[in-house]
C-alpha cells in the first residue's frame, strides 16, 4: 500500500508531467531488484527502492516499473505476489496495477518512440542516453522542494532522533563505550517510531571526533572527551541528521569550548543565509569565514577570515561542504544548476550541491572544525599554508579532536525554518 495518499500522489503526477512533457519522451522509472548476500543462497539486503520511483508512487515493492507517456499519462507495472512469498512473507500486497509481464509488450506496441530511462534499471531496456539524462534531472528537480506530506514524515522521524538524542544526553558518562552510546541511542528511537537508522549511527570520543564518518566501537570515553553524536531515525525512508558534540564529563575545556563557540556562530550564519535563491556555495563560504575569524581568534590562523576562506586555509580544519539535501535519504538529491561542473570547489573543500536554494529545500548546516592528523601533518599543505597557521602552537588544540553541529533546515520565504530545534 502508498505511503502517500491519492492527493499526494496525483499532485506530484502533476509536478512530474510538466517537467517530463518537455522531453517528449516515453518514461519509465524503475522501483529496482533486491540485492541478493553474496554466498546468502535466497538472502538479500533490505530493498530500498529507487527514490524516484518511491517518490511518484509511495511503493516499496521491488519489481515495479512506472511508466508515463506524453498524451497518454501514468500506467503502473507491478509484480505480482507468488505462492512462495505468501509461504514465506505472510500475505504480502502488491500495489494494484498491471502485470510487469506485460511491459515487453507495452514496450513492442511503442517501437521506434524514444524511450527513457530513470529510476533503478528495467531489465532488457537501456533508454536513449540523452533523454534518460534529461529525465532524471526533471524528476529530481520536481522532488526537490518538500510537500506536507513529506514534511508531515520527517516530523516524525526528528521526534524520533530527538528522543535518541535525550538518551545520550542522559546515559553519557566517562566509562561508557562508544558502542554502549550508540546502543542506547538507536533503541530509544526505535522505541519513539523509527522504523531504521537513516545511515550507520556515528558516536566517537577523543580523537575519533575528527574521523568524519567515525563507526563507534569498544573504546571508553574518558572524562576529559569530546564526544560527537550523528545519528537520525528513519520513518517511510524519510530521515534526520542530525549532530550534537558533547563533553564527557558536562563540561567543556578552554579550548574545547573555543572551538564549539566558533562551530556554533558559523551554524547560526548558515541557517540564516538559507533564503530563497541564496546560492548554496555562497552559504558555504559565509560560514567558512565565521570558522576562520573563530580560528584566528583562538589564534590558530592569521590573517582575514575573508583570505582564509578563499585561499582554502580553512579547510585545513572545515574539509568538508557546509552540508547536503536531506529528507528521503540522508543524501537527498542535490546536484548542481543546469551547466555547471561537477565538483567545484569552495573555500578549499569540494561543495557538492552547487545551486541557488529555493523555497521548500530541506538541507543540512553542518559545520565543523576538526584536528586531523592526516591533513595537518600532510608537508604539502603545510608548505601550501606556512604562513596562514601556527603550526607550532597547534600541540595544544589536537586534543580538542574535532566539533561538529547539525541542523536540518526547511527553506521557506518567510525566512528559514530549523526543523530539528528541539534538540538541544
Ligand atoms: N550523517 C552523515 C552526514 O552528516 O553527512
Ligand atoms: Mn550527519
Ligand atoms: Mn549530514
Amino acid at each position: 500500500m502508498s505511503v502517500f495518499d491519492a492527493g499526494t500522489i496525483e499532485a506530484r503526477w502533476k509536478r512530474a508531467e510538466a517537467a517530463l512533457a518537455a522531453t517528449g519522451a516515453t518514461v519509465l522509472v524503475g522501483a529496482g531488484t533486491p540485492v541478493g548476500k553474496p554466498g546468502g543462497l535466497d538472502q538479500a539486503y533490505p530493498f530500498l527502492p529507487h527514490p524516484q520511483y518511491y517518490w511518484l508512487t509511495g511503493e516499496r515493492r521491488s519489481g515495479g516499473v512506472l511508466a508515463w507517456e506524453p498524451g497518454a499519462g501514468w500506467t503502473h507495472f507491478v509484480r505480482p505476489v507468488t505462492a512462495d512469498e505468501r509461504l514465506w512473507e505472510g500475505d504480502p500486497v502488491a500495489p494494484a496495477g498491471e502485470d510487469v509481464a506485460k511491459l515487453p509488450e507495452w514496450l513492442k506496441a511503442r517501437a521506434g518512440r524514444t524511450i527513457a530511462a530513470a529510476g533503478s534499471p528495467v531489465k532488457g531496456v537501456s533508454g536513449d542516453e540523452a533523454a534518460s539524462a534529461a529525465v532524471r534531472e526533471a524528476l529530481d528537480d520536481a522532488r526537490r522542494p518538500k510537500d506536507a506530506a513529506e514534511m508531515a514524515l520527517l516530523a516524525r522521524a526528528v521526534a524520533a532522533t530527538a528522543a535518541g538524542f535525550a538518551r545520550a544526553r542522559a546515559a553519557l558518562r566517562p566509562g561508557l563505550t562508544e558502542r554502549e552510546l550508540q546502543i542506547e541511542i538507536e533503541a530509544a528511537m526505535f522505541r519513539a517510531g523509527a522504523g531504521e537508522t537513516g545511515y550507520g549511527t556515528i558516536v566517537g570520543a577523543g580523537d575519533h571526533t575528527a574521523v568524519l564518518h567515525f563507526e563507534p566501537g569498544p573504546r571508553r570515553i574518558a572524562a576529559d572527551d569530546l564526544v560527537l553524536i550523528d545519528a537520525g531515525g528513519a520513518i517511510s525512508g524519510y530521515t534526520a541528521d542530525v549532530t550534537r558534540t558533547l563533553p564527557a564529563s558536562g563540561r567543556f575545556s578552554p579550548e574545547q569550548q573555543a572551538i564549539f563557540d566558533a562551530v556554533d556562530a558559523a551554524r547560526a550564519e548558515g541557517i540564516r543565509r538559507c533564503a530563497p535563491g541564496t546560492e548554496w556555495h555562497d552559504v558555504h563560504r559565509a560560514a567558512a569565514v565565521v570558522l576562520a575569524s573563530g580560528l584566528r581568534d583562538a589564534g590558530i590562523l592569521r590573517g582575514s577570515p575573508e583570505g582564509l576562506a578563499e585561499s582554502g586555509a580553512v579547510a585545513l580544519f572545515f574539509p568538508h561542504g557546509i552540508g547536503h539535501m536531506v529528507g528521503l535519504g540522508v543524501r537527498d538529491v542535490g546536484g548542481r544548476a543546469p551547466g555547471r561542473e561537477e565538483g567545484r570547489f569552495c573555500c578549499g573543500a569540494r561543495v557538492r550541491v552547487d545551486m541557488p536554494v529555493r523555497e521548500g529545500f530541506l538541507m543540512t548546516i553542518e559545520p565543523g572544525i576538526y584536528f586531523v592528523p592526516a591533513i595537518l601533518d600532510d608537508a604539502g599543505k603545510r608548505a601550501q599554508h606556512r604562513d596562514a597557521v601556527d603550526w607550532d602552537g597547534l600541540a595544544r588544540w589536537r586534543r580538542v579532536g574535532g566539533v561538529r553541529l547539525e541542523d536540518n533546515v526547511l527553506v521557506t520565504a518567510k525566512g528559514p525554518r530549523v526543523i530539528t530545534s528541539e534538540i538541544p
